[in-house]
C-alpha cells in the first residue's frame, strides 16, 4: 500500500502540470471524497484520544483540529454530482436537498471551527463540548445523506 502511494506520488509530480485539469471522472470524485472522510476520521480518532486524556497533548490537538477544519471546508466541493458510483454510500438526497446538504456542511464546518478555537485555549472541558459538537456534526450529516450500515 505504502509502495502503491509512493509510487503514484512519483508519477503524478513527474507529470503535474498547474493547467486546469479535465473535468473529475465520477469514480475519481468518489475516491477522492472517500480520502477526504477517511482524513477525517483519522483527526477525529486521534483528537478524541487526546480529549479523553489517553494520549498527552503535547500541542498536537491543534493539529488534529485542523486538520478537522480544513477537510470540513472542502466538503463542499467533493459531492460532485454523479459520483455516486457503484460502492458509495452517497445517498441521492444530497442531491435532491441541496439546501439540507449545504446546512449538514454549514454545521461541520461551524464545529471545526470552534474546536480550533477551544483547542487552541486549552481548557479542557470548552475542548470536550466543542469536540462533541464535532462528533454531532459528522453524524448530522451521515444520518440523513449516507447508507445507513
Ligand atoms: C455533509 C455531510 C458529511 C459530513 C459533515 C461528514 N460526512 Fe462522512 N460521509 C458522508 C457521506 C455522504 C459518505 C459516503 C460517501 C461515499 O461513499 O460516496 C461519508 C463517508 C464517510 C466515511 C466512509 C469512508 C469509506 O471508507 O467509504 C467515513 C470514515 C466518514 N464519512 C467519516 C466522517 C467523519 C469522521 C466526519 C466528521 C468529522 C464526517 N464523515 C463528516 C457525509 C458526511
Amino acid at each position: 500500500m505504502q509502495h502503491k502511494i509512493i509510487a503514484a506520488v512519483a508519477a503524478l509530480t513527474a507529470t503535474m502540470s498547474f493547467t486546469a485539469l479535465a473535468q473529475t471522472t465520477p469514480e475519481d470524485a468518489h475516491d477522492y471524497r472517500v480520502a477526504v472522510m477517511t482524513a477525517l476520521r483519522g483527526h477525529i480518532g486521534a483528537a478524541s484520544m487526546i480529549a479523553r486524556g489517553l494520549v498527552s497533548n503535547d500541542g498536537h490537538l491543534v493539529g488534529h483540529a485542523k486538520g478537522l477544519d480544513s477537510a470540513a471546508n472542502e466538503l463542499h466541493r467533493v459531492f460532485q454530482e454523479g459520483s455516486a458510483v457503484v460502492e458509495s454510500e452517497a445517498l441521492p438526497a444530497i442531491w435532491d436537498d441541496a439546501d439540507g446538504f449545504a446546512a449538514a456542511i454549514a454545521a461541520m464546518t461551524e464545529a471545526t471551527a470552534a474546536f480550533v478555537e477551544a483547542a487552541e485555549g486549552g481548557d479542557g472541558q470548552a475542548i470536550g463540548a466543542a469536540f462533541r459538537n464535532v462528533g454531532m456534526s459528522c453524524r448530522g450529516c451521515h444520518d440523513d445523506y449516507r447508507v445507513q450500515n
